[in-house]
């Protein structure tokens, strides 16, 4: 198999995530979970801690394509959040609002904002499921989601692709509050 610094074209080569304070090891944990691998990039810029690459490829641990990096939440963004949970509790609009979406994201994913790791076989979704349902989900309760459409199912969007959809908080590349989606797709 070639490696991707093989590949010359353009590509959309990494995302930027972030944990919250306290949970660089259950994000590690999950990220293993969807089989991806973990290096330490050493860096740390102006995080508290450093960069941690997340390869989808274990076999071409690439630090700059093919990646997405997991960091901690940085105070302002921690502060914005902090507002918005607060705002969550004292406002019952505003929470039914959240938790609509957070109820799409679980049921209707496909216009839900998400990044999406391919696999190579649908057998490969379903040892992630396995693994989550094992290690990660009477932990997490509430905090994680996954939800699996197969060619052929009334609601599935792309009748040849299985497509799972993992939503969850502990990884984000936006709002803790609103989650992030995980789409782990295969295409055979
Ligand atoms: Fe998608």
């Amino acid at each position: 198999m070639k490696s991707i610094a093989q590949y010359a074209g353009n590509l959309l080569n990494h995302v930027e995530a972030l944990y919250r304070p306290g949970e660089r090891e259950l994000a590690i944990e999950l990220v293993e979970a969807l089989g991806c691998a973990v290096t330490d990039t050493g860096f740390k810029g102006d995080g508290v801690d450093t960069f941690l690459a997340v390869h989808p490829n274990p076999d071409d641990r690439n630090p700059n394509n093919n990646v997405f990096y997991i960091s901690q939440i940085r105070s302002n963004q921690l502060a914005v959040e902090e507002r918005l949970r607060r705002l969550n509790e004292e406002d019952s609009e505003f929470a039914a609002l959240l938790e609509n979406y957070r109820q799409e994201a679980c049921t209707k994913p496909f216009g839900i904002p998400h990044f999406a790791l391919r696999y190579p076989s649908s057998q490969d979704v379903d040892d992630v499921s396995k693994r989550i349902n094992a290690s990660l989900k009477h932990r997490l309760k509430d905090r994680l989601h996954l939800r699996i459409f197969r060619p052929g199912d009334a609601d599935a969007a792309v009748c040849s692709l299985t497509q799972g959809f993992l939503f969850q908080d502990v990884i984000v590349s936006g709002s803790f509050l609103m989650g992030q989606l995980i789409e782990l797709q295969t295409q055979s």
